[in-house]
Formats: structure tokens, C-alpha cells, sequence
């Protein structure tokens, strides 16, 4: 049955970006509940907001699992994400239940590649230090070995999952005279990795070889503390490791001792378990550790553009129409 926009009853779990509130405020829907904060809404509201619901629009930092399905009841056709990421949302119980997911793939593919590109330059060029040196005084002289950094040209990058964001990081990355890519992720990806002339290695071989490493891969049951003591071991001393996938690839407390002990050079991350991540956590202690409060994506065009898609998507599913982007299940 088609529902009609009278009938749609719809949750928004926090403030979204003006140009997809607005696409949204004029689709006729009769009941719009949202949580009208910049913050998270806490859980026990999550669940009170999503009873009945036909369809929710939520963020990468709710999670949807089967206790809020339960709460959402039968009503619920679509859940639409604001992220590419889904990794917070139970998707086997999700698929059980017939819901279908909208998500935002390819339009902050750009934003995020680089946002990762200027991470990587910022901590294996030393900017946060470097800049710190010159207001505190540290800065005396020119001295030829002093805030010294790793370069791009002639090194070897790997990137681990070459999918939209892993290859749009290669492309910006390649003009700086990269010697070599390689990549990890499930299988070799031939025709994607032909533009770079990437070699398809395992993971063990990729830590081993790298001056560079980018994570962008999913967040999965496999990629889980992929990045761990064995991985950083394997890793040059001399290599910079890069995450801006998701904080749960990484087993913090190996990296920190990694870092701290000079296992590998440095390491620059956007994205922490947990997010935030405390302000005294270790990790903040270190000079070789730039960490980014998960800005991938933040720039004002594509954030308005994931809102757009994110509430056509929750619209044509309420609908029962094609969705511009729906994760097949
Ligand atoms: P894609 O689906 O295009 O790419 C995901 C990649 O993950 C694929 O290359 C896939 O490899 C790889 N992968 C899956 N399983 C494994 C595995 N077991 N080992 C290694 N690699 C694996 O997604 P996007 O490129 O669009 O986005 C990637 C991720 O980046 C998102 O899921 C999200 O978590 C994160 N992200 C972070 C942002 C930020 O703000 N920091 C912004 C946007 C996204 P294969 O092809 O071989 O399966
Ligand atoms: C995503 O979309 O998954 C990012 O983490 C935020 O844009």
C-alpha cells in the first residue's frame, strides 16, 4: 500500500542543514517530531521519538538497533541516514523487519578525500607543532634537521579499502609523485585500482611496506581493531598512519604505544572511539598525534547536500518510490 502524505508520520533526530529542512517542511507531511537541538538526543528520547514513526531521518551517531525497531513498531518503512557510514545501524534486524535504508554515498566523497589529503600533510609535515613553535618562542633559528617531517614524493602509499573515498584520496594524492599504491580490502578491485596502478596486497604486507597508511574502509565485524598491535608493529618506523573511517578500526591503546614508542612516526585521525574522545585521553598527550573532531564531510555544500538527499530518500521511501540512493540489503 502507498502511503499517502497525510498519513506519514516521520522523526528527525536532530537539526538538519537548511536546504534539506526545507525540501522536507514542504513535502506535506502531517506529522513531523524532531529533536530541535545541534545535540545528540539522548536514547530513552530516541526511542519515545521513533513509537510509530513511518519513517526516520537519523545521524551517524544514533544507533539503530532492535530494541529502537521494536520501540518504532510496524509503522516503520524507511530509515534515512545522513552519513555514508552505516555502521550504526542494525542492518540484519533492519532487513528482517522489510525496512528499506537510505544513506549519502558519492556527494561527500570530494569533501572528505580532502579532508584526508590536508590531514596527512598536517601531521607527517608537523603543522600543529611547527605552529605551536612559533608562538611559543621555540622557534630560534633555521636549523637544518629541526621540525623535520616524512614527504609524499617517491614513498609508498597504502590505502586500506580502495571504494569511493579510498580512490578519491589516491587521485589527490598521486599528483605528488607517489612512487606506488597498494591496497587491502576483500577482494582485488582490478578496474579501480588500474588508475593508480595499485598492487592488491594483504593487509600484513601492506602495514610492512608503507610509508603512508589511509584507513577508509567500512567499519565491519572485520575491520573491527583491524589496526592493532600486530599491524602497528609490522608498520616502518619511519610510516604515517591516517584513519578517517571510523575510530573502532583502531585499537587506540596499541596506537598510543606505537606512537609513544616510536614504533611508527605519527599518526593523524578524524575520527576516535569514543566520539568525543575525552580531552585527557592519552592519546592527546602526544606531539606525533593530530586528531580531528570527524570533520570529513563538514563543508557547507556537501552537508547541505546530504540533507537534501537524506529527506529525498526518506520521502520516496515513505512513498514507495526509488530512492536516489538506497543501500541494498
Ligand atoms: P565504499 O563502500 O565505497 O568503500 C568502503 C571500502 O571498505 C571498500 O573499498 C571495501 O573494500 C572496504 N572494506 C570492506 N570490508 C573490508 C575489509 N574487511 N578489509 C578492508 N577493507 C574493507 O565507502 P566510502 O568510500 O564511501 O566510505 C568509506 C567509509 O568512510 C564509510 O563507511 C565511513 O565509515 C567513512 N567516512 C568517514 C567520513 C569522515 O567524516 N571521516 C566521511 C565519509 C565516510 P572492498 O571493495 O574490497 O569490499
Ligand atoms: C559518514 O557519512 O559516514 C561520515 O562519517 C560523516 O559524513
Amino acid at each position: 500500500m502507498r502511503l499517502t502524505a497525510r498519513l506519514m508520520k516521520v522523526f528527525i533526530t536532530r537539526r538538519i542543514p537548511p536546504e534539506g529542512q526545507a525540501l522536507l517542511d514542504q513535502a506535506g507531511i502531517s506529522e513531523i517530531k524532531r529533536w530541535d537541538s545541534d545535540e545528540p538526543i539522548p536514547k530513552e528520547d530516541l526511542v519515545k521519538g521513533a513509537a510509530g514513526a513511518h519513517g526516520i531521518l537519523c545521524l551517524l551517531t544514533d544507533k539503530i538497533d532492535r530494541k529502537l525497531l521494536d520501540a518504532a513498531g510496524k509503522n516503520l518503512k524507511v530509515i534515512s541516514t545522513l552519513s555514508v557510514g552505516v555502521d550504526h545501524l542494525d542492518l540484519d534486524e533492519i532487513k528482517k523487519r522489510g525496512i528499506r535504508v537510505g544513506y549519502t554515498p558519492d556527494v561527500l566523497t570530494d569533501a572528505t578525500a580532502e579532508l584526508a589529503v590536508s590531514l596527512l600533510l598536517t601531521t607527517s609535515r608537523r603543522l600543529p607543532e611547527s605552529i605551536e613553535e612559533v608562538k611559543n618562542g621555540g622557534w630560534t633559528s633555521w636549523k637544518p634537521l629541526w621540525m623535520c617531517g616524512y614527504q609524499l614524493s617517491n614513498s609508498t602509499v597504502g590505502i586500506i579499502g580502495l571504494g569511493r573515498i579510498g580512490q578519491a584520496i589516491a587521485r589527490r594524492l598521486k599528483p605528488f609523485g607517489v612512487q606506488k599504491f597498494i591496497y587491502t580490502g576483500r577482494q582485488p578491485k582490478p578496474s579501480e585500482a588500474s588508475e593508480f596502478q595499485a598492487e592488491f596486497v594483504s593487509v600484513e604486507q601492506l602495514a610492512a611496506q608503507s610509508d603512508f597508511i589511509v584507513v577508509s574502509c567500512a567499519l565491519t565485524p572485520e575491520t573491527k581493531k583491524l589496526c592493532n598491535k600486530d599491524f602497528f608493529q609490522k608498520m616502518k618506523k619511519t610510516a604515517v598512519f591516517v584513519n578517517i573511517s571510523r575510530g573502532d578500526v583502531v585499537n587506540q591503546e596499541d596506537l598510543y604505544k606505537a606512537l609513544s614508542n616510536g614504533e611508527i612516526a605519527a599518526a593523524g585521525l578524524d575520527v576516535t572511539s569514543p566520539e568525543p574522545l575525552p580531552t585527557n585521553h592519552p592519546l592527546l598527550s602526544l606531539k606525533n598525534c593530530v586528531i580531528l573532531p570527524h570533520i570529513g564531510s563538514a563543508t557547507y555544500a556537501t552537508r547541505n547536500t546530504m540533507a537534501v538527499i537524506a529527506v529525498k530518500n526518506l520521502l520516496a521511501g515513505l512513498k514507495g518510490e526509488p530512492m536516489p540512493s538506497e543501500l541494498k540489503l
